[in-house]
Parts: structure tokens; C-alpha cells; sequence
């Protein structure tokens, strides 16, 4: 069973009342929620299938393994300026999605300068970059995924994931965060490893506007095991959390996201690239560090020295200055460094 709540989300009800990380009985979760108690151990089960970590202690009832701060749309708003919440269509709360992305590119685009907005506390099919899997434990992250509709692809997309890039570390700034750093072309680094990703994508009919989806994901806590599962997978990881002396909130965290996208999105249209790219310079994790560079099934080495003001890596090879402006760049100790 599911409910409407105020918070705009409809959490199962079990959920809600575990989410104090505090021990509960069955009788007493039996009783709020008007069920048997065979019913509560059912809604465990299928809270655990969802990827929820419930620990049952004998006879004396339930609890989340780890205290979880639910997602909360009003939360979420309240982190909105007047000007962009002008700009925000239609803001969506699930609690559970296959990917936010997918989500929203399925759907018919927002009016030109306007956002619709997808969050979900869970992902089941979350995805990154190049066909990869998005992972993120239950309560430990943000999904969240804008749709856009974008009248000058070609001016606009090439760069537009390192303006997110930017509007994504100026919200991570807002909730705590310092030091937070960007690896061309769209992760977002704390000490050299990540802490989130950008995948954008695109749904364009010939000559007309494009639906633009920016999908965000960002680690806000990571449990030690969610941890070592990430790392499994090659991926050096770090949560928004390690970056600030307490951990943030995650609905402030996914409303600054919000704001500093809609804001960075209405500048972005005026100005492009170039409003961002000293600030974007300014947040480089990779300037002037030995680097490789993977395009198609090719890699290259070389010095990081920027991105030009389109948007480009440049890497300085042994023979020249090369330019790249697409592909996958890692952090290496020393050019030559496989
Ligand atoms: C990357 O590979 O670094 C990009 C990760 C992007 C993940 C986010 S989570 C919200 C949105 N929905 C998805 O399925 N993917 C993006």
C-alpha cells in the first residue's frame, strides 16, 4: 500500500514510520498502520526487494539499518529563488523509477524556457555514462533529472554539460561542501574521486527544438558497503558528505541542484559557454596533471591544459596540442602511466 503525503511523495507508509532509524515492534507498526502483523513482515520484504536494508531483531521488532531523510518536495522548493521557480513547470516526486532520464524523455517537452523535473528516492535501472549502470543505495543519493526544451542545439549542447557541472559544485558550495572539483567532461570530484556524474540526452525532431533530459546523480552518503560495491566496478568514489563537516541535508542538497540548474540554464541561453568557463577553469581537477584521454577505442596521454571556449579538453602530447570535445579523461600519475 502507498499514500499521498504532504511532502508531495508517496512513500510506502512502512517506510515513513521506519524512517527514524529507531526501533519499531510489529505490534506497534501494526497498529499505525491498521495491518496485521503478518502484513508489516510482508512490507518489509518488499522493502528489502526494493534494495531497503531493514534489520528484524527477534521479538522485538524493525528498524533501517541506516536513519534515512525521506524526500520532501516542499524541501525541496523552499531552496528555489522567485525567479527560478518561475521557470519550473512541473516538479515530480517518485519513490520508485526504473531512471529518471528515461522518465522524462518519454515525456512530451516542457514549453520553451520552463523545466519539468523528475526525483525518485530509488532507481532500478539507474544509468550513467556510455551504457553504464548508475548505483546509488537507498536514501544516499540524488536522482534527479530536468527536462528542457532547447531551441539552438548545435550552439548550445556541445558545452552545456560542463555549465552543469559548474551550477552542480555551486550547489554542493551551498549545502557545506568545499573542495569540490570537476573532471572534464561531467564528473563532479572531491579529491580526485567521484562524488557525481552528468548524463545528458536528447530527443530531437529535424530542424525543430530539442527535448534536452540532464540527468544528475550525486552521492550525498556513502556506507562503507555501498562503498566497496562502487569501487568493485573500477570507480574511485567519494560522497557530498566527506566534502562538509556535517553531513547535508539531501532536500537541500537536490533543491540548490534545482536552482543553480534553472539559473545556470537561463544564463547558459543568453550567454552560452563563456559565462561559465573562468569558473569552470577555476573548478578543473585535471588542469595542467597528467592525463589520458579515451575516444572511441582509442587513448591518448598527455597534460590536461583547460578546455577552450567551446568546451574542449586540450591535452598536451609529446608532438602538440590536441583538442577533444568528446570522450573520457582520467587522472593518471605520470604521462605514460597506463
Ligand atoms: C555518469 O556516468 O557519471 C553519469 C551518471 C548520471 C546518473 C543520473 S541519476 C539521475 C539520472 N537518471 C539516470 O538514469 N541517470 C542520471
Amino acid at each position: 500500500m502507498v499514500v499521498s503525503t504532504p511532502n508531495g511523495i508517496e512513500h510506502p507508509p512502512l517506510l515513513v514510520l521506519l524512517s527514524d532509524g529507531e526501533l519499531h515492534s510489529g505490534e506497534w507498526l501494526a497498529k499505525e498502520l491498521r495491518q496485521t502483523r503478518a502484513a508489516v513482515w510482508k512490507g518489509v520484504q518488499r522493502l528489502r526487494a526494493a534494495g531497503i536494508e531493514v534489520n528484524a531483531l527477534a521479538r522485538r521488532g524493525y528498524r533501517l539499518a541506516n536513519r534515512v531523510e525521506l524526500l520532501d518536495a516542499r524541501r525541496i522548493r523552499a531552496e528555489l529563488t522567485e525567479e527560478c521557480r518561475a521557470h519550473l513547470h512541473h516538479l515530480e516526486l517518485l519513490f520508485e523509477v526504473d531512471s529518471t532520464n528515461t522518465r522524462l524523455l518519454s515525456s512530451p517537452p516542457p514549453a520553451p524556457g520552463t523545466a519539468d523535473v523528475c526525483v525518485s528516492e530509488l532507481q532500478y535501472a539507474g544509468r550513467g555514462r556510455l551504457g553504464r549502470r548508475w548505483i546509488a543505495p537507498f536514501g544516499g543519493g540524488i536522482a534527479l533529472s530536468l527536462g528542457w526544451t532547447c531551441s539552438d542545439v548545435v550552439r548550445t549542447l556541445p558545452a552545456l554539460s560542463l555549465g552543469v557541472g559548474v551550477a552542480v559544485s555551486r550547489a554542493l558550495t551551498r549545502a557545506g561542501a568545499q573542495g569540490i572539483s570537476l573532471k572534464w567532461p561531467n564528473d563532479i570530484w572531491f579529491r580526485d574521486r567521484k562524488v557525481g556524474g552528468v548524463l545528458i540526452e536528447l530527443r530531437a525532431e529535424s530542424g525543430g527544438p530539442a527535448h534536452v533530459v540532464i540527468g544528475v546523480g550525486i552521492n550525498v552518503s556513502l556506507p562503507e558497503q555501498a562503498r566497496r560495491e562502487i569501487e568493485a566496478g573500477g570507480v574511485a568514489v567519494a560522497a557530498a558528505a566527506d566534502a562538509c563537516a556535517t553531513a547535508p541535508s539531501r532536500n537541500l542538497v537536490a533543491g540548490a541542484i534545482l536552482d543553480e540548474l534553472l539559473s545556470m540554464l537561463v544564463r547558459y541561453e543568453r550567454f552560452g559557454f563563456s559565462a561559465f568557463r573562468d569558473e569552470w577553469t577555476a573548478l578543473d581537477g585535471l588542469k595542467d596533471r597528467p592525463a589520458l584521454v579515451t575516444v572511441g577505442g582509442t587513448s591518448i596521454f598527455g597534460v590536461a591544459r583547460g578546455v577552450d571556449s567551446d568546451g574542449a579538453l586540450l591535452l598536451e602530447t609529446k608532438e602538440r596540442l590536441q583538442r577533444f570535445v568528446s570522450g573520457e579523461a582520467s587522472l593518471r600519475l605520470s604521462v605514460g602511466d597506463a
